[in-house]
């Protein structure tokens, strides 16, 4: 029987590879206007690492880690998410001593063993950015604006969804409160019970429609905000107001990962289905002292690669690059020098087998070859190249040196 891909785990092959790169570059570019820089962190971490951030409450650490134990006996995970492995590297490597701003840019895979459907892997991956050491709410605003401006430039519809999860000030006694509505109704679904042990507030976004009705009677937390939460909240709607951002406080939006602080938000797609979250984050105060380092505040978000693939239209690529075909075997030799010299500088496609010049123009089309570079018998014992343009479909006979100018 042949070997498949895991379910969940897909390959991206071209085209898709071509718009995956485009986003990449795309994203990163913005990132860098924003100041951020690239960190890369090993897929690999310590099992505890994720159990201390993202949390026991969240799905994540409680159902889908891809946690095993190495040969060396470690107990390990392939990473879920990023924030908390750069956290871990922040610390690692005392930049939380050092004090100052630090912000960084990551992309690539994470695992999650979820049920695939469309728009959830159980491989995928995130474009990602955190900020540390920066407690400003103009922060929380910037990286909001970021993950709008990417969304943006590849034209992807979405909503920005906003809430406040409070501080170490505010939050215990709204919890309490919370818990004991909670604990009135008895008939809350068996993850909201386990949730309200945990982390309560999570029990807020539970997808069940029984509980999402009894909820719309829980405790708001945004009534409940501290007077500097209050403010701060206040403050960043303000900022994307200014700054011409749509946005719906969406008071339940409580984010599936334990770690966040105040701004918590989400843009979810109009376009997708069920999984309809393009991006999320938020700030997170207390995680790097939670992970043992100096307390720092921070804030970022990732992106879903995928989900925003899935919604770019198909590239109309414009042709490129030099197609160099022989007519004869002899030629072979003189063209294989051509294309490396040429390929410093140019896309070169090489055809090894001699080929009729028709057969060899119908192949430069399907390459999408902006010229077709031919040598013959002819061509090799003049030195020169027959070319033809196939856009202006112009064609003409020049020699090496002019070639290699092209
Ligand atoms: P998250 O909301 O778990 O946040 O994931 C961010 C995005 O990753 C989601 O909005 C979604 O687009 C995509 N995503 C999540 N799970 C899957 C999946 N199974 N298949 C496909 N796409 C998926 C985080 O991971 C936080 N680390 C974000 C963050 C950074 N918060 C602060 N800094």
């Amino acid at each position: 029987m042949s070997i498949k891909a895991l379910r969940g785990m897909k390959d991206i092959l071209p085209p898709l590879s071509h718009k995956y790169l485009r986003f990449i570059q795309a994203a990163s570019k913005l990132a860098q206007n924003y100041s951020f820089d690239y960190i890369e962190t090993p897929l690999l971490e310590e099992t505890a690492l994720f159990r201390r951030s993202v949390g026991e409450s969240s799905d994540i650490v409680g159902k889908e880690m891809y946690q095993f134990i190495d040969k060396g006996g470690n107990d390990v995970v392939l990473r879920p998410e990023g924030t908390a492995s750069v956290v871990r590297s922040f610390i690692e490597h005392k930049l939380d001593k050092k004090g100052g701003v630090h912000r960084f840019y990551y992309y690539g895979s994470m695992f999650r063993y979820e049920r695939p459907q469309k728009g959830r892997f159980r491989q995928f991956h995130q474009f990602g950015v955190e900020s540390f050491g920066e407690p400003s709410v103009y922060e929380d605003a910037a990286i909001i604006l970021l993950a709008k401006e990417i969304l943006d430039h590849f034209k992807i519809g979405y909503t920005l969804k906003i809430n406040s999860l409070g501080c170490p000030t505010c939050l215990p006694p709204y919890r309490q409160k919370l818990v004991e509505f909670l604990q009135s109704h008895e008939d809350i679904c068996d993850d909201c019970k386990r949730r309200r042990d945990l982390n309560p507030i999570r029990t807020l976004d539970c997808k069940n429609p029984h509980c999402q009705e009894i909820y719309k009677e829980a405790p708001k937390l945004l009534n409940h905000l501290c007077s500097e939460c209050q403010r701060e909240f206040d403050k960043l709607q303000e900022l994307l107001r200014n700054e011409g951002v749509y946005f719906e406080i969406d008071e339940h939006l409580v984010r599936g990962l334990d770690y966040y602080t105040r701004t918590a938000f989400e843009f979810v797609s109009t376009e997708l289905g069920a999984q309809n979250a393009v991006a999320g984050g938020g700030r997170y105060d207390n995680l790097v002292e939670l992970l043992g380092g100096r307390a720092t505040p921070a804030v970022g978000f990732a992106i879903g690669i995928e989900r925003i693939l899935d919604l770019l239209p198909d590239e109309v690529p414009s042709r490129e690059g030099i197609y160099i075909g022989v007519l004869d075997p002899e030629a072979l030799d003189l063209a294989f020098d051509l294309a490396t010299k040429k390929r410093k500088t140019a896309k070169v496609f090489l055809e090894y087998k001699p080929k009729s010049l028709k057969a060899h123009l119908k192949s430069a089309d399907r390459h999408n070859a902006k010229y077709a570079a031919i040598i013959g018998e002819e061509e090799l014992k003049q030195n020169t190249i027959w070319i033809k343009d196939l856009e202006k479909k112009s064609e003409s006979t020049i020699d090496i040196p002019c070639f290699l100018e092209l």
